[in-house]
């Protein structure tokens, strides 16, 4: 981004209820674009916080039957905590009960009033409670509230008004005449689509009577504030409107503020005319992003299948958990969230492709080079070509950025580990251990050390603890491995000398239970054998209730070992569908340990478990052989271990 200064702010929250994923991802991609700005050395300010006064609060207190401030002091809590297990760095936490925030409302108002901006009249209409919203006949759906579709009240009062029909002609050529003001585009057009009809003075006033809970205006005290004039104000409030000149010159007009798409005409619409009104510039970008879905259905309370955030990470951590959010949703577009598709991105990107990248670098660089990154060499083609594709990475990711295609960018920084797991296989450094070439292994662990570093920089705004974790195995201490910048990727050697340390399964394997009905007898395959064909000559035929005497399974390779003295086999600890077995295999001319860990392959599940060279042995894995060749057969894709094979 070529801005001097990153302002990024989420919403603020309603304190009615708890936060769930929906609230966990507006904010931790608001943390990854923070930390990725700090990263690249622009000065950042990182906003959230929550959304305290109006009628959905008043009404939970009421419930709980305390007062509603007390009720925001236990509930903000919720938000708080998440935020901090989550590791969230936003630099100031706003609460609209705050008197800084309430006084700078109150000025505002009393400012619009003075220009004329805001005025008193009767004023009839339709009320939704739950949305907190009033609606004219003409935007009735069947009578019923257009956004939500509850009943809604008719009533008539006295009321203040925001001129904001007055700016409508202003704001249609501003978004026309501005592309990056709201993103993604369609949402510009959705909005531009909405100001086709004529825009009404938007009502900034409740009678008390009918609800206490927000900001007197300071010209009536008999009305409060109405609650989104007053919650949209924490986005200058906080950075000094009207009290602080030059913090708010350092960070207004804001670079990016992101909300989901249900709150799009309130940022768009009222947002863009009181900043005009207050005579204050239009943030950069709107950045309206879609809803997570359950499945393919809405998440909802009712339908009881809201994803809590804090059970996602206690099962399987944080930084897995900001990472699924930010690879599976594009930005702009809804997403859908199940375990299983956690569960596979998680094994697949991670444990697959960065975990064995990484256990790979740390394993052969501890055994064949003392323990420290060494010096490379001379570049050979294969080498350059690799270290392509970790500065393809180095420069897609602040485009992604830049763009907001934070998937695409994580998916150029996850092709390095793909590309150095291909990298080995292609240079096989084993072998050139084997063959005491010291000068090429030497170069090849040097340029698979240099692009795990640049990988680990570039996804530490996305997994803090994890790239900090993989930084020590690379021999960064914590402090310094948090003073790497992104920005001071290029050109430079960060890892020759370093002292390697072997920090085990960065990512360990998560096992899928294999499905129900996999488990249960094939009955279609048990069917009577077809009449016999006749057989090739010397082959001889067996039926399906033969073959099936064999069980075949998926199993995951977990560790792999060299046996002292045979210099054919390796033991493998494989699991099965939970189960971990031991396994002699005779494979250790044509694999090394390192590269079966984490691989799924398949093994003969019943056969009688026998000693190899004294060592016990339960299972047989399936390779395929020709001549000096030796192939394992593996699966095509991410599926459980156990899973049955036939
Ligand atoms: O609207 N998928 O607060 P709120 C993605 N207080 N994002 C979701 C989501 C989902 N299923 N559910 C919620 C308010 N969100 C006002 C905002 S701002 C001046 C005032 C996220 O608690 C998304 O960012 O209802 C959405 O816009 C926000 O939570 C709504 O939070
Ligand atoms: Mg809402």
């Amino acid at each position: 981004m070529d801005n001097k200064y990153f302002y990024v702010t989420t919403p603020i929250y309603y304190v009615n209820d708890k936060p769930h994923i929906g609230h966990a991802y507006t904010t931790i991609l608001a943390d990854v674009l923070a930390r990725y700005n700090r990263s690249l050395d622009v000065p950042t300010f990182f906003l959230t916080g929550t959304d305290e006064h109006g009628q959905k609060v008043q009404k939970a207190a009421e419930k709980r039957g305390i007062e509603p401030k007390q009720h925001c002091d236990d509930t903000v809590v919720a938000f708080q905590d998440l935020w901090k297990k989550l590791g969230i760095t936003n630099d100031f936490f706003i609460r609209t009960t705050q008197k800084a925030h309430v006084s700078v409302v109150q000025d505002v108002l009393q400012k619009l009033y003075d220009s004329g901006d805001i005025y008193k009249r009767d004023y009839d209409g339709w009320y939704c409670v739950g949305d907190e919203r009033f609606y004219m006949d003409k935007d009735l759906v069947d009578g019923k509230c257009p956004d939500c579709g509850r009943e809604v009240t008719k009533l008539t009062e006295s009321n203040y008004f925001f001129r904001m029909s007055k700016y409508q002609d202003w704001l249609i050529d501003y978004i026309q005449t501005h592309p990056d003001f709201i993103q993604p585009a369609f949402r510009a057009n959705e909005t531009l689509g909405f100001l086709r009809k004529p825009l009404e003075d938007l009502c900034i006033s409740r009678p008390k009577s009918r609800l206490s809970w927000g900001i007197e205006l300071p010209f009536d005290k008999d009305y409060v504030c109405y609650v989104w004039f007053d919650a949209l104000l924490n986005y200058v409030s906080a950075v000094g409107y009207l009290r602080d000149e030059e913090k708010l010159a350092k960070w207004w007009p804001a670079s990016i503020q992101l909300i989901g798409k249900d709150i799009l005409t309130t940022h768009s619409v009222y947002w863009p005319t009181m900043l005009k009104a207050m005579d204050l510039p239009l943030p950069k970008t709107i950045f309206a992003h879609g809803w997570w879905l359950t499945g393919t259905a809405k998440m909802s309370k009712s339908l009881g299948n809201v994803v809590n955030p804090m059970e996602m990470v206690e099962k399987y951590g944080i930084d897995a958990f900001r990472y699924f959010l930010l690879s599976e949703m594009t930005p702009g577009q809804d997403a859908s969230f199940t375990e299983d598709v956690f569960v596979t991105r998680y094994n697949s990107d991670l444990a697959n492709d960065l975990g064995n990248f990484l256990s790979r670098v740390i394993k052969l660089t501890g055994r064949s080079c003392g323990g420290a990154v060494p010096a490379a060499g001379a570049l050979q083609e294969e080498d350059l070509e690799f270290m392509a594709a970790a500065a393809e990475a180095v420069k897609a990711m602040p485009e992604a950025l830049a763009s907001m295609k934070i998937d695409r960018g994580l998916d150029a920084v996850l092709n390095i580990a793909r590309a150095g797991n291909r990298y080995f296989e292609k240079t096989a450094p084993w072998k050139l251990a084997k063959e005491g070439n010291t000068e090429r292994l030497n170069t090849v662990l040097n340029v698979a050390a240099e692009a795990l570093f640049k990988a680990a920089v570039l996804l530490n705004p996305v997994m803090p603890e994890k790239t900090a974790e993989l930084g020590r195995a690379l021999g960064y201490s914590a402090e310094e491995f948090a003073a790497c910048r992104i920005a001071a990727l290029d050109g430079a050697d960060h890892v020759t000398g370093r002292t390697i340390a072997d920090i085990g399964a960065l990512f360990p394997r998560v096992e899928i239970a294999p499905a129900e009905e996999e488990k249960a007898p094939k009955a279609e395959k048990k069917a009577k054998p077809a009449e016999k064909e006749a057989a090739p000559e010397g082959v001889k035929l067996v039926t399906i209730d033969e073959f099936f005497q064999t069980q075949l399974k998926t199993a995951t390779v977990l560790q792999a070992e060299k046996i002292e003295g045979a210099d054919k086999l390796l033991k493998l600890q494989i699991d099965i569908a939970g189960e971990t077995r031991q396994l002699v295999a005779g494979i250790a001319k044509y694999y090394e340990p390192e590269m079966l860990i984490g691989r799924t392959i398949v093994v003969v599940a019943n056969l009688q478990p026998a000693k190899i060279r004294g060592i016990e042995s339960r299972g047989m894995l399936l390779a395929a052989k020709a001549g000096k060749e030796l192939r394992l057969i593996t699966v095509d894709g991410p599926i459980a271990s156990g899973a049955s094979v036939g």
